[in-house]
């Protein structure tokens, strides 16, 4: 064992893979379901995080729905066992194969996110001889302070509809026979630090709530997405995000009215943490005024520094000796292919089992087979393979 990981299982083993703690995931659900359950909200895990089955049954057996964005999502959370009538579909673009997947299934709901596709999705309705529950996805024009590809609550942005044009929507909804609107939505980006965005969100949302009202609108449900960051830096320290903190923030600002359900949709604070990409070191090599790391892992399993710049903590499992500089880069032949740069390590040998950490979330369902490289396996603390 080093830390959590149980290396001397791994001798033998292919890399690059990914592993995952799953007593940590059940500590970090358990969190959920306790500040969830102090205040009734409703969680539906974001599936585009982690669709590894093992994961998507371990968080459903905890009583959660699910947020999918695709049919396949909405497949993969009926086969693990999310009820359906805790599923929720977003996405500006659905199929109607797609749609009509999730109407047969009967999900709780749609959230829609244009005027096109609430006409398609109550045409597909009515052919089903059913009525389709929608929420409506407004963009409420709030600054996440994150990175700028994963904000998405700004009126630029490809997402939603737009506060001026809610209300419009919302009539139009009205005259359609196979619809009916349920709520609202709203999503305003990814990994979110900074509070302040969700008590923007919150405020935007009570004065919306209330000019809707005051026009006749009113909601069962009301869903404020996901978006709550993790501690990239700290995943030994900090593993577990400030849930108290962020449930708190709602059940205090959200003006809920009688009988409203609220929901949320958190994806990587679920399971950002529990996974790690282990790989192995398969040559060092000293350049002019670098020295590299180069592992059997490349952006294939773990994009997100290539496309994101985002940090990942890397740690060298098989090392104790005193810690020098790297840059620790993958295989693949693009100069993005880099995990990090400058990076403090244990002395690196070939053969080392490298841990890129807190890679649980869009980590393994990003990987692709680009270089035609084979994509990783995963395995879990608590199997014995
Ligand atoms: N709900 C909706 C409508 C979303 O679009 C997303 C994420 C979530 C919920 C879950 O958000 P979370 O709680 O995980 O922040 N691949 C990027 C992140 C993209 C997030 C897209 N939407 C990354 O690796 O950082």
């Amino acid at each position: 064992m080093k830390g959590n990981f149980p290396i001397d299982k791994w001798n033998g083993v292919q890399t690059p893979f990914y592993f995952y703690d799953m007593a940590l995931l059940k500590k970090t659900l358990e969190a959920i379901k306790k500040e969830t359950e102090q205040y009734g909200f409703c969680q539906h895990y974001a599936i585009k995080a982690n669709a590894n089955p093992r994961i998507l049954q371990e968080i459903a057996s905890y009583g959660f729905g699910a947020d999918c964005v695709s049919g396949g999502e909405v497949q993969a959370a009926l086969d693990a066992g999310f009820p359906a009538d805790k599923i929720v579909f977003a996405g500006v673009g659905k199929a109607d194969w797609e749609i009509n997947l999730a109407l047969k299934a009967d999900i709780f709901c749609f959230n829609v996110e244009s005027i096109p596709e609430l006409h398609i999705i109550n045409e597909l309705a009515a052919a089903q001889n059913k009525t389709a529950r929608v929420e409506f996805r407004v963009n409420p024009n709030v600054d996440a302070h994150t990175h700028a590809k994963i904000t998405t609550g700004l009126s630029e942005n490809k997402f939603g509809i737009n506060l001026s044009q809610i209300a419009g929507v919302l009539k139009e909804a009205q005259s359609l026979a196979n619809i009916e609107v349920v709520g609202l939505h709203f999503h305003i980006g990814s990994q979110i630090t900074d509070m302040s965005a969700f008590k923007d969100l919150c405020i935007k949302a009570n004065e919306l709530q209330s000019d809707l009202e005051a026009q006749g609108f009113t909601f069962a449900n009301m869903n404020f997405g996901g978006g709550l960051g993790i501690d990239y830096h700290h995943p030994n320290h900090i593993n577990i995000p400030d849930f108290a903190n962020y449930f708190a923030v709602f059940n205090q600002l959200v003006e809920r009215r009688e009988g409203q359900a609220l929901h949320f949709e958190l994806g990587r604070a679920v399971v950002g943490q529990c996974g790690s990409l282990i790989s192995r070191v398969l040559y060092v090599k000293e350049g002019e005024v670098k020295k590299f790391a180069i592992l059997d892992a490349g952006f294939t399993e773990l994009i997100r520094p290539a496309m994101y710049d985002a940090y990942h903590r890397i740690e060298n499992l098989s090392s104790n000796l005193a810690e020098q500089t790297y840059d620790v880069v993958g295989p693949i032949c693009e100069s993005s292919d880099v995990f990090g740069k400058d990076v403090p390590l244990n002395e690196v040998r070939r053969g080392d089992l490298i841990a890129l950490r807190s890679a649980g979330a869009y980590g393994e369902v990003m990987s692709s087979m680009y270089n035609l490289r084979q994509l990783p396996k995963a395995y879990f603390s608590d199997s014995i393979e």
